[in-house]
């Protein structure tokens, strides 16, 4: 399994500031950018599109960068192919959104992203259980999709156990991302679940800290015994 890291998600970003913001982040030592994707009928928010994510593109490649799209809209087969063109490197779907989930990891990955599946917090694992083999990244939300700043969902760490078997399983190197309610004081013990990617939002774009001190937190964090 690969060393455990953050993705910042800029969904807790200051949008006036997005580009100085991400490239914090990436001094900091962060190495996924997490793009948090909202349609305002599959979750009830709306957010940004491949505008935003194609802006962030160049900045991504002079900083290494890898551009993590989690899309939380219906009928994403309809916009993948925008957000491949935008520069994504992962695009991730719900499990729930896609009823021919096979067919739309299968066209990610034609445009040459990495695909990945995403799960919300009452959806059976076994959902994902026939795909899991041609997936890149594995997503278990821990709190239910569309804001920030709420809190883990503590039932999520078994669900991360048990994917994390799934994908040893297989043999699979595919990331096991755990997005929602990340903070410094439950990272190690998601980190020890079998998590590999921490989504952290509001954890580190806030008002209390820099981004710089609360990434340094969340890596000494991940560096505990
Ligand atoms: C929630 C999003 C998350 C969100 C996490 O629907 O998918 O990526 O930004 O935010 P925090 O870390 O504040 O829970
Ligand atoms: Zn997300």
């Amino acid at each position: 399994m690969q060393k455990p890291t953050i993705a910042p998600s800029i969904l807790s970003a200051d949008f006036s500031q997005l580009g100085v913001q991400v490239r914090s982040a990436a001094l900091a030592g962060a190495k996924y950018i997490h793009i948090d994707v909202m349609d305002g009928h599959f979750v009830p928010n709306l957010t940004i599109g491949p505008l935003v994510t194609a802006a962030l593109k160049p900045l991504a490649l002079e900083m290494g960068l890898i551009l993590d799209v989690h899309l939380m809209i219906e009928k994403p087969e309809l916009l993948i192919p925008d957000f491949a063109k935008a520069g994504a490197d992962i695009l991730t779907v719900h499990v729930e959104a896609c009823p021919h989930l096979h067919r739309t990891l299968q066209q990610i990955r034609e445009l040459g992203v990495k695909p990945g599946v995403a799960l919300n917090p009452a959806t059976m694992l076994f959902a994902v259980a026939p795909v899991m083999s041609m997936v890149d990244y594995v997503l278990v939300m821990s709190v239910n999709p569309g804001f920030g700043g709420q809190s883990y969902i503590p039932e999520s760490t078994a669900r991360i156990r048990l994917l994390r078997q799934m994908l040893t399983e297989l043999n699979s190197t595919a990331d096991l991302s755990v997005d929602g309610g990340v903070k410094v004081d439950n990272a190690k013990m998601i980190a020890n679940a079998g998590a590999n990617v921490l989504v952290a939002g509001s954890a580190v774009f806030n008002a209390k800290a820099s981004i710089a001190e609360n990434m340094a937190q969340f890596w000494q964090a991940l560096a505990s015994e």
